[in-house]
């Protein structure tokens, strides 16, 4: 009986069709009430582009969607959630200045005798804070608060509106692990009110945790379907891929030459109490670990010179930095791969080939290596090739690339030019895992050739297999670090939640 019960919600022969591009052909996906239902694909599959048509965000070109097996049409936001389906998206759309009750209920505010009724605000906004399992007052500014609890926030918005179909587009790609684990359990118990949900992410281990079911895309077409025995790292990679990809990058060993940047005594905005000493050398890939909110964004973009430094000295090849500014630290041979690339790593309107031999053009004037326009064209180029970049043409405007293709722009970018010292916030952040390994082989090539790299990561495969040594932080100071014969998980969070680092005493004074 229950198998001739129609999904809940259907996708069937949906196309899209971009200029230049075929986002989705033909794609079919279908997902029953109460289940967490994964949609997963490389970079460019065509995700984000689907749950925009089942959100009514964009209209599909051809194909029907159904509803408990009847033909609807979604041609708005306000009609989707009219059928209970609410996107969250990947960029959090609350306003900062407001707090969470006056978020919950933004635009559709209750009234009494005309006026905006606050009490019953606050009264209904708790009712779905509980439900997301956060124990915070209806009156906190949202600014305030961390991406983590933000997105709970997204979520009690859309059950405040009925959703009975969450679409969640990569929800934790800027949580932490503690912060997943939450999302993780309010997966759960809305699963088991009946609250259906799509999952999206290229995180493998969270589907192989909390999905029921996969539906896997590729270059815009339905490439198969996994259900819940079947669901395997090494079978989604396969369906996903279609090529054979093994799990982890193997580093191979290399020389590691003299230092080539040395943080003294660094202050940041952020912790102005606390000094941060540490070096890298030639050659050396140090990872930066620790948990979201230590402070090594932070650390990363005052090095570079984003944000100012309180005080405490920056130096490249024993170089002291003067001025602290962008266009110093990379006349001096820095370059960074900031986090939020959006805004700081791209320029949204130009194509990829522009994007990519930009920074270039200023490092070989200063670095005296000069290159001619053809080389450049080629090496973006190249880049493109190498690091699997989806896009129509070359000078398609990086706006339009899905997210992870821009990530790519990004890093290509950066690693085009011949920089002294890299440092990348999350350089894999959203990326699949096909063009992770070219990202790892990039900045492997880059060590090899005698750049001294700091990256910070939250992934731990990525610190554990990466790194030559490790450097870790908690609360603004460096808690520890550990070469790669002491790595482990374990000794990574040990110093991570702040424990038994001697160093942060005599750093945390003064
Ligand atoms: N508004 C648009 N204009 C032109 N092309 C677009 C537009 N939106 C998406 N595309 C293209 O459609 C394809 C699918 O993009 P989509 O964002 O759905 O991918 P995705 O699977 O979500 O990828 P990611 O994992 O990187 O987020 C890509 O090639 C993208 O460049
Ligand atoms: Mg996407």
């Amino acid at each position: 009986m229950t198998d001739s019960q129609p999904p809940l919600i259907e996708a069937r022969g949906l196309t899209k069709r971009f200029a230049g591009v075929t986002a989705l052909n033909q794609v079919s996906l279908a997902v029953d009430q109460g289940e967490v239902h994964a949609v997963i694909g490389e970079n460019g599959a065509g995700k984000s582009t689907l749950m925009k048509i089942l959100a009514g965000v964009q209209p599909q070109d051809e194909g029907a969607i159904l509803i408990n097996g009847e033909v609807v049409s979604l041609n708005s936001v306000e009609r989707a959630m009219g059928h209970g389906i609410a996107l969250i998206h990947q960029e959090l759309n609350l306003a900062d200045n407001l707090d969470v009750g006056s978020n919950i209920f933004l635009g559709r505010e209750p009234t009494r005798l005309g006026l905006i009724d606050s009490r019953q605000i606050e009264a209904e906004s708790e009712k779905f804070l509980e439900m997301v399992g956060l124990d915070i007052s209806p009156k906190t500014l949202v600014g305030t608060l961390t991406i983590g609890v933000q997105q709970m926030i997204e979520i009690a918005k859309a059950l405040s509106v009925n959703a009975r179909v969450l679409i969640m587009d990569e929800p934790t790609s800027s949580l932490s692990q503690l912060e997943t684990e939450e999302l993780f359990r309010v997966i759960e118990s809305l699963k088991s009110q009946g609250v259906t949900i799509i999952y999206i992410s290229h995180r493998l281990f969270e589907i192989e945790t909390i999905a029921d079911r996969v539906t896997v895309l590729r270059d815009g077409e339905n490439a198969g379907q996994l259900t819940r025995d079947q669901i395997s790292h090494e079978a989604m990679v396969e369906m996903m891929v279609g090529r054979d990809i093994s799990q982890f990058y193997a580093r191979e060993n290399h020389q590691i030459g003299e230092t080539v940047l040395s943080i003294d005594r660094l202050r940041t905005l952020a912790w102005p109490r606390h000094e941060v000493n540490l070096e890298v050398k030639a050659g050396e890939m140090v990872g930066l670990a620790g948990l979201v909110g230590a402070g090594r964004s932070e650390m990363l973009r005052t090095v570079f010179g984003i944000d100012a430094a309180v005080s405490g000295s920056i130096s490249v090849n024993g170089q002291k930095l003067k001025n602290h500014s962008c266009g110093e630290a990379i006349e001096m041979g820095i370059a960074m791969v900031p986090e939020d690339r959006k805004q700081e790593g791209l320029i949204l309107d130009m194509g990829t080939k522009d994007n990519i031999s930009l920074p270039g053009l200023s490092q070989n004037r200063v670095g005296g290596i000069f290159a001619n326009a053809r080389q450049e064209a080629s090496d973006s180029d190249l880049m493109i090739k190498e690091m699997r970049i989806k896009t129509p043409g070359d000078s398609q405007p990086v706006r339009y690339l899905s997210g992870g293709n821009q990530q790519k722009v990004v890093i290509g970018k950066w690693l085009s030019m011949n920089p002294t010292v890299l440092l990348l916030d999350e350089p894999t952040r959203g990326v699949d895992i096909g063009a992770k390994q070219e990202i790892y082989r990039l900045m492997e090539g880059l060590a090899e050739k005698g750049v001294g790299i700091l990256f910070a990561s939250s992934e731990m495969e990525e610190v554990l297999s990466m790194s030559d040594r490790v450097i870790v932080m908690h609360e603004g100071c460096v808690t520890g670090e550990l070469t790669r014969e002491e790595l482990s998980e374990e000794a990574i969070m040990h110093l991570a939640t702040g424990g038994a680092g001697t160093q942060v005493k005599t750093a945390a004074k003064g």
